[in-house]
């Protein structure tokens, strides 16, 4: 559960990374509980979370974990990181970019994941960095694993969000939209996704480093 004192942490990166956090409160529950749906709850397993901001989907993954399971929350933002740290000292809270994830698996020794779970705010981020960041993604997942993100609705027809869809159709054999999430702020939906496609593709980028301004 966000307290007060988590949202005025919130509140305080957001002010001072607004280009980084994009978003207006932590998710609530019923968005961090659909995420968290993605980790399973049949076997230990190792998890991964991008953008932990405070630590409410860090709460609601923590919940479904079994014990011995290992979850590692990646947050670019320090102070949010050394928060979370105190406040779960359960979790390996590491202060990095996501787009840099497999260099900070194999630092732990990891090499595959049972789920990641994202609260990037994607519409942010440049087309190449977002293509980074899901091919990595992509790369880490045990086979039958599973990814989930979101994005806020009244972002969707804004050239991120549609740049973001296209990527995630591109990157999984199966992606699943959710039915919104109104009881969230802003409200959203999810996108789980399963099965990354052919490997050997990705290895060249190919979308541009920015979208058009038309888009
Ligand atoms: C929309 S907030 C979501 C926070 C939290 N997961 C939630 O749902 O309430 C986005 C978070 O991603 C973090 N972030 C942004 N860019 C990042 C990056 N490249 N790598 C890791 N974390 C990043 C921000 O600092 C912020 O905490």
């Amino acid at each position: 559960m966000t307290t007060p004192s988590d949202l005025l942490a919130f509140l305080d990166a957001a002010a001072r990374q607004p280009r980084s956090v994009g978003a207006i409160a932590p998710s609530g529950p019923a968005l961090c509980r659909r995420l968290a749906q993605i980790v399973p709850r049949t076997h230990v397993s190792t998890v991964v979370e991008l953008g932990a901001g405070t630590g409410s989907v860090s709460d609601a993954i923590g919940r479904r974990l079994l014990p011995g399971s290992r979850h590692l929350a990646v947050e670019i933002d320090e102070r949010l990181a050394d928060r979370l740290r105190a406040r779960r000292p359960d979790l390996d809270v590491v202060v990095a970019d996501a787009a840099d994830l497999r260099a900070i698996l194999r630092e732990r020794g990891v090499h595959r994941v049972d789920a990641v779970v994202s609260g990037l705010p994607w519409s942010l981020f440049p087309a190449a960095v977002q293509q980074r960041i899901l091919t990595a993604v992509a790369d880490v997942l045990a086979p039958g694993a599973g990814f989930a993100t979101f994005a806020y609705l009244h972002a969707l027809p804004l050239a991120g969000a549609r740049g973001l869809r296209r990527l995630l159709d591109d990157t999984f054999d199966e992606v699943v939209a959710s039915a919104s999430v109104w009881r969230n702020l802003p409200p959203a939906l999810t996108y789980t996704c399963r099965r990354p496609t052919a490997r050997s593709t990705w290895a060249t980028p190919c979308v541009p480093t920015a979208y058009p301004a038309w888009l």
